[in-house]
């Protein structure tokens, strides 16, 4: 707690990290007290601006800053469960970023900490807060799209060489990133059809390296097959040329959506007449960039999932995403990884 008696608020590791500092600062409910990098020049750009933030260059010293109360834990995939279990041990609440590690066995040490201490544990799935997400899960839940039987997913992203070079070098490595288009970029988008289509039961998938020195993948395709009959496709790729968008499209007996981006594109359910279609299509299509900066009072990206960790200390409830949450997309990503390098089907062990 700081002295007025807010939330104290800190974050570890200043690359997305800094979208932690801008939510971090935008709140009322919380002061950001410290930021911690090993890169000094990284710190020091936070605390130019921000004399009141404490910098740190060395965990152990923001670990033991008594103001900080929960952490963002913004450091390279592979290394969030040991800081983030380390901070719950030295009693802070931590927020960590996609994917929650690049290992269900690490997720599982996380969990086991966060009971062991009693700290908050949040993941962060922002994509899951677009505007356009409500309707489609409300539409899916309730029935209204009738039996889902098809979701094709694509994640047609650009990366280019330098975002893999020099300090980006963990970028795309099996140790470090756990991965490459698969477990960095579409990991969102992979939550997302699990957290749409219900629970996938088998995977069949490729994966190659096109267009990037890597010794990841920088291209996977998967056929996901689900526990209430549904199948989906599922692209990834950092390849295509000057970036494209991420395909959402889900199919029931009686009704189909169609989302690029964060932007509905189709919106056809059975019963609805044409001007329902047009009155979803002015809310969350045509040129809304981003639907939600579009709808009062929503919010968008980081911001949500800052706030709700920080409200979830204040209420004492659990954080929008929980570790058992986090890991479902991870678990998926291991099976589509174990069935492009053995060739074979994968049952999905849950
Ligand atoms: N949610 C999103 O949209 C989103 C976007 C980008 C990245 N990410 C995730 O955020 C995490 C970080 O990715 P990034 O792109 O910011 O990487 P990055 O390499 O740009 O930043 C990581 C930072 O951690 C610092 N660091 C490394 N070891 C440290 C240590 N021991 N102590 C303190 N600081 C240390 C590095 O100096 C660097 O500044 C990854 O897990 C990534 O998947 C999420």
């Amino acid at each position: 707690m700081t002295e007025d008696n807010k939330i104290g608020y800190a974050v570890l590791g200043l690359g997305v990290g800094k979208s932690h500092v801008e939510s971090a600062l935008g709140c009322e409910k919380c002061r950001l007290v410290a930021v911690c990098d090993i890169k000094a020049e990284k710190v020091k750009s936070v605390t130019d601006q921000h004399p009141e933030v404490t910098g740190y260059t060395d965990f152990e010293d923001l670990i033991r800053d008594e103001r900080v109360d929960i952490i963002s834990v913004c450091l390279p995939s592979a290394m969030h469960a040991d800081y983030a279990i380390r901070a719950m041990e030295a009693g802070k609440h931590v927020l960590i970023e996609k994917p929650m590690d690049i290992t269900c066995e690490a997720i599982d040490r996380i969990e086991r900490a966060r009971i062991k201490t009693g700290k908050k544990v949040g993941g962060i799935y922002q994509n899951r807060n677009n505007a356009v997400m409500k309707p489609l899960k409300e539409a899916v839940d309730s029935g209204k799209l009738g039996k889902i039987f098809l979701g094709t997913f694509a994640v047609k992203w650009l990366r280019e060489p330098s975002y893999f070079e020099g300090e980006h070098s963990w970028h795309g490595t099996w140790a470090m990133d756990g991965g490459g288009s698969l477990i960095n970029q579409a990991v969102h988008t992979l939550d997302i059809m699990q957290w749409i289509m219900g629970k996938p039961v088998t995977v069949s998938s490729v994966m190659s390296v096109n267009n990037h020195s890597i010794e990841s993948e920088d291209l996977t395709a998967s056929v996901f097959t689900f526990e209430n009959g549904a199948t989906a496709t599922f692209l990834s790729t950092t390849c295509c040329y000057p970036g494209l968008s991420t395909d959402i499209q889900v199919y029931g007996t009686d009704g189909s959506v169609e989302i690029d981006g964060d932007k509905l594109k189709l919106w056809k359910i059975k019963g609805e007449d044409e001007r329902d279609e047009e009155d979803m299509l002015d809310r969350y299509g045509r040129g809304n960039r981003i639907a939600a900066a579009y709808q009062p009072g929503m919010k968008y990206g980081h911001i949500t999932q800052v706030e709700d960790m920080i409200d979830a200390v204040i209420e004492d409830r659990d954080p929008q995403i929980m570790p058992k949450e986090a890991k479902k997309a991870v678990k998926l990503i291991e099976s589509v990884y174990l069935s492009a390098r053995t060739g074979e089907t994968v049952k999905i062990d849950w």
